[in-house]
């Protein structure tokens, strides 16, 4: 039986292999914009894809982003202010974009720019935590992609969303796992509307990697901030220890989980800009493979049941009478 299995999956793995070794041609007359290059994949895809011959547009956040960006890049690589929650930024920078590519039309574009904090319990934020973030994450992504999609639909080119293995599964409250869900069923119906047009939609979904989005010290300010301004009688709910217990298993999961190796995320992005055959679905890093997506496939109450393990326990205030 194992050899039955084996004789057909490895031929279908090397079929596989074989069909998504071969890349797009002519990488000096394309050009690829991408957004949120100031820092982690961004700016690593922004110099491998400059490295490669493309043609990059990237858009960053800081000056600083740019200036750091452009002392590592060829000339070719253009850079921009971007700020993807303002409108009128996105709309100039396409106006920049289209008359940049002239008739050849815009390659691709990547979807990278995104934030992760504020994120903690749900009732611990309010909806303008959640207004804020999906400006960045969603509304960012959907308005990004719709000022260049005429470009991209005259190149026949290609759109490459990030969202998360949490646009699968939410293990923790506020906005970041809502943003990426939205991030997924944004690509999902943008695949299926721009197939006619000869454009492809691929998604990177990656697990834990070492960047500002996992930066320990940086969501454990986060989660105090969220905890003093939370009302004495709410604080009383959770108990006095809940907050250490959080920081603490913050510093235990991301300081040990998290994957230093971008390029496995960048490899993806890669891939799904300059390969042949690009995949809908790229899934970065071990966890991602083989933890969070087999857990998303899980029934409800078997994810309930691993995710409250990595809450800490309500130690409340009990008022005497
Ligand atoms: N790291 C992970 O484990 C992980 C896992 C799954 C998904 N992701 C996703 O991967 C993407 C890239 O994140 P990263 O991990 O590389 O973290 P990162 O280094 O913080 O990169 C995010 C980039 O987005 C920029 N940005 C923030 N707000 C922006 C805005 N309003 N307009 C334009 N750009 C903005 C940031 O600029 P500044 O640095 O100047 O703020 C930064 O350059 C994000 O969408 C994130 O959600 C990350």
């Amino acid at each position: 039986m194992f050899l039955y299995v084996v004789g057909l999956v490895a031929p279908w793995l090397v079929y596989r292999w074989y069909k998504e070794r071969k890349r797009v041609p002519n990488k000096g007359d394309k050009y690829v914009y991408i957004t949120g290059c100031d820092t982690g994949f961004g700016n690593l895809l922004a110099r491998h894809m400059d490295t490669l011959g493309f043609n990059v547009i990237a858009g960053c956040y800081t000056e600083k982003g740019e200036d750091e960006l452009k002392k590592f890049a060829s000339d070719r690589l253009e850079t921009f202010h971007l700020d993807v929650t303002d409108s009128e930024s996105v709309s100039k920078m396409a106006a920049f974009i289209k008359t940049l590519v002239g008739q050849k039309g815009l390659w691709a574009v990547v979807n990278n720019a995104g934030v992760a904090l504020p994120s903690g319990p749900t009732d611990w934020l309010t909806i303008d935590d959640y207004k804020d973030m999906l400006a960045v994450n969603l509304c960012g992504v959907i308005d990004v992609t719709l000022s260049v999609l005429p470009l991209i639909k005259k190149a026949r080119g290609r759109v490459v969303n990030v969202a998360s293995v949490f646009g699968r599964c939410s293990p923790f409250g506020g906005p970041y796992c809502v943003s990426k869900f939205g991030v997924e069923s944004f690509n999902d119906s943008l695949r299926i509307n721009m197939a006619a047009f000869g454009v492809k939609v691929a998604c990177i979904e990656p697990g834990f990697f070492r960047t500002n989005v996992t930066d320990v010290d940086l969501m454990q300010n986060s989660l105090r901030k969220l905890w003093d301004r939370l009302p004495q009688s709410q604080k009383d709910e959770y108990g006095p220890g809940f907050l250490k217990a959080s920081i603490d298993m913050l510093d235990r999961r991301f300081r040990l989980l998290t994957d230093s190796n971008l390029m496995k995320v960048v490899g993806c992005m890669e891939h799904a800009v300059s390969a042949v055959h690009p995949r809908t679905r790229y899934s970065a890093g071990w966890d991602a493979k083989f933890f969070w997506l087999p857990v998303s496939y899980m029934p409800t109450w078997i994810m309930d049941r691993l995710f409250r393990r990595n809450i800490p326990e309500l130690m409340p205030i009990v008022s005497a009478k």
